[in-house]
């Protein structure tokens, strides 16, 4: 992207998993279709689409597959890094542009005029919580260092506790080293996201804003106190739109499939179109 503005449409955690079946009450095929319809309808200006994650639930061949079919019905690139329920090699395989680094890790920039998107690897084979070694910390460095202007970073696991301790205990493992890696460029960290904890959170974390945004399927309990709930929140899937401008950014979101009707501003009745 050349110009110093875009628009992107972002999701994560679609947790796709073979068609026909069902996974904690939810078809995460249909609410992956019914995103699509929606953002192809009501975004079809995007300059791109961001997945930041956990792109199936149980990682089989198929359910990539299916992502990848469904995926090619979008008129702009899709940015995809994996997250912890995902396999790197399936992932590679069915995405054979996805751009990768030496180890294989699926990690990338991408230029909005003098900007740079950042995408991160923090799939830590057989884990629940992420981590970027060393090799993958080393790249970060090398293109913070090699590129000026805003630096927006997109990664699956958060480096924070966000005080939903069901979620705090499989964050990012080595958030440490990634601060002391962003240390140096941190003033041109103008935004980060990321998904993973299936829940609304933004906030600013050592100076930097960050957001994230619910899955597209089952959503994590807003449980401050217990760490283990025992069940998944009914909570709506989310779409978002990052509009990105020089070094400001807008992070809009939008829930659907939900079952609230309209509600007619001026009657308080059901709205009729
Ligand atoms: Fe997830
Ligand atoms: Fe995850």
């Amino acid at each position: 992207m050349t110009a110093s503005s875009a628009k992107l449409i972002w999701f994560t955690d679609p947790q796709l998993i073979p068609a026909g079946r069902i996974n904690y009450d939810i078809d995460p095929l249909a609410r992956l279709d019914a995103c699509l319809d929606r953002i192809e309808q009501e975004h079809p200006d995007a300059d791109g689409c961001v997945i930041t994650g956990d792109l199936t639930h149980w990682g089989e061949e198929s359910a990539y597959q299916l992502l990848a079919e469904r995926l090619s019905s979008l008129d702009y690139p899709v940015y995809l890094i994996p997250g912890n329920h995902d396999d790197r090699g399936l992932l590679a395989q069915y995405f054979p542009d996805l751009p990768v680094i030496a180890g294989d890790y699926v990690q990338f920039s991408v230029p909005v005029g003098d900007a740079h998107l950042i995408f991160l690897d923090t799939l830590d084979d057989g884990k629940r919580g992420g981590r970027l070694c060393q090799a993958r910390l080393n790249w970060l460095q090398q293109q913070m260092e090699l590129t000026s202007g805003p630096l927006f970073l997109f990664m699956h696991h958060p480096p924070l506790a966000v005080g939903i301790p069901n979620m705090d205990k499989d964050a990012l493992a080595n958030a440490d080293e990634f601060v002391a890696c962003i240390e140096p460029y941190k003033e041109r960290i103008a935004h980060l996201f990321f998904g993973h904890l299936h829940r609304h959170v933004n906030g600013c974390w050592n100076g930097i804003s960050f957001s994230c945004l619910p899955s597209l399927v089952h959503q994590t309990p807003m449980e401050m106190e217990n760490d283990k709930p025992g069940y998944v929140s009914p909570e709506p899937p989310v779409y978002g739109v990052i509009q990105l401008q020089g070094k400001n950014v807008l992070v809009h979101s939008h829930a659907f499939m939900h079952d609230a009707p309209r509600i007619n501003s001026r009657t308080c009745q059901r709205y009729q179109p």
